[in-house]
């Protein structure tokens, strides 16, 4: 199956058509830059202009940074307030003319490394944590998604562990790898002695530099990069439609 998947992120708009049997891309991706308003129906123009260069008609799948019901954003962390309470499925099919579903772009990248990349085959439980501007999660029991976790807002030391332990942190406060790794150490093992998983996956541009700072980790459950990289969140946005999530 064709489907067009979409990976919507604070700073780019990133999309091309993916083969859902293979994972592969049918085509090289286009990337546009996020609307500075970052609101719902300028993003929606954007993946419109997205499916418009591929001469696209067929069904898209959309990764969001937000919990997604029924293709609704529930909450509002890195994104306009007024995603809250929008209808994003409605909203994107009715602005690009094709049918449209939204996922929250961490269980996208999850749905796509445990079927393509470093995940596949896993049993047991496997969280998989994009570290980026925010931390995304997902969650996976035999392979299954409960979708929308939000374990990047659990509260360390007063604030949220993404404010402390994302990619964004280190850079805004010059961490160097051994500094960062402590805290990811710390946000990581209070993730173990709550969910006890069996691997954890680490996504986001920062796995490219995963041998800086995952041997120092100092943790029980093995933790190894995502496979993916960049193209996790379009294949699983992509996936997610198929899969009828
Ligand atoms: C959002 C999540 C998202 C993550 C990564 C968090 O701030 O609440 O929904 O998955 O950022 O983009």
């Amino acid at each position: 199956m064709q489907i067009l998947g979409i990976d919507i992120g604070g700073s780019g708009i990133k999309g091309a058509p993916v083969d859902t049997e293979t994972g592969q891309l049918l085509a090289e991706r286009i990337r546009i830059k996020t609307p500075k308003s970052g609101e719902p129906e300028p993003m929606a123009e954007v993946v419109k202009q997205i499916a418009q260069s591929f001469n696209w008609d067929g069904p898209i799948g959309i990764g969001f940074p937000a919990p997604i019901k029924s293709g609704v954003a529930m909450m509002a962390a890195n994104v306009s307030e007024k995603w809250v309470g929008t209808n994003a499925d409605a909203l994107f099919t009715k602005i690009t003319g094709c049918d449209c579903t939204m996922i929250n772009d961490a269980d996208a990248a999850g749905l796509a490394e445990m079927t393509f990349g470093t995940g596949r085959g896993q049993p047991g439980t496997v969280i998989l944590l994009t570290l980026g501007t925010g931390i995304g999660s997902a969650i996976f029991h035999r392979g299954n998604l409960l979708p929308n976790t939000e374990f990047g807002h659990l509260r360390m030391k007063g604030q949220d562990a993404e404010f402390r332990a994302s990619d964004a942190a280190r850079q805004r406060e010059n961490l160097s790898w051994e500094e960062y790794a402590k805290r990811l150490d710390k946000y990581l093992r209070r993730m173990e002695t709550l969910f006890w998983p069996d691997l954890f996956i680490i996504g986001g541009g920062i796995s490219k530099e995963s041998e800086k700072f995952l041997p120092l980790l100092t943790l029980d459950t093995p933790v190894v990069p995502a496979q993916l990289l960049n193209e996790a969140g379009i294949v699983g946005a992509a996936l997610a439609v198929r899969a009828g999530i």
